[in-house]
């Protein structure tokens, strides 16, 4: 996966992106849902919405803490129906745990450039309008093709959440980071 949209590096911020691989198998699928979600939950959003808050935008935070919840939600809609899916850390997510741990470690350095919130910003929306878009309707068509109405619906529902927070995050990028 590289990002494209934006030309601007700023201490890899834009690395911090994961997305769920696709496979074949609903059940892999699902899987890979639940690491990528609990990985924006625990790691990526809760550090964006440091950079957010350092940077003296506390409605930007708020929003990155209400996004940061609500993927710990769809990790746990996708757990439940499966009952506790064994889930590892593949390289790519340890890799970006690895990045946004170095991001933590300079984050007064980050805070103070205003590119840090405004790339934090363009790679949310990367990632939801990926999410929103591609990944997760992708996945429901899969679980729906085999035959596995009750994950197809968790996807939906993931789906409708990830359209939300692209719009708040463009929101977020056209109201309060002015270019
Ligand atoms: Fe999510
Ligand atoms: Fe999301």
């Amino acid at each position: 996966m590289s990002l494209h949209h934006y030309q601007e590096d700023f201490m890899g911020i834009d690395r911090f992106f994961q997305e769920a691989v696709y496979h074949d198998q609903t059940d892999l699928n699902a899987a890979s849902t639940v690491e990528v979600e609990l990985y924006e939950h625990t790691c990526m959003y809760p550090t964006f919405a440091e950079i957010a808050r350092q940077s003296g935008h506390p409605e930007v935070a708020a929003m990155f803490d209400a996004i940061a919840r609500e993927e710990g939600e769809h990790a746990e809609l996708v757990q439940k129906l499966y009952g506790e899916l064994e889930v590892t850390d593949t390289p790519e997510t340890q890799e970006a745990k690895r990045l946004v741990a170095t991001i933590e470690a300079e984050m007064e350095k980050v805070a103070s450039d205003p590119r840090g919130l405004r790339r934090a910003l363009e790679t949310a929306l990367e990632v939801e309008s990926i999410e929103a878009t591609k990944t997760y309707p992708a996945f429901a068509a899969l679980a729906r093709q085999q035959g596995r109405e009750d994950v197809a619906l968790v996807f939906d529902e993931i789906t409708r959440s990830e359209t939300r927070h692209m719009n708040w995050v463009q929101r977020a990028l056209d109201t309060l980071v002015p270019a």
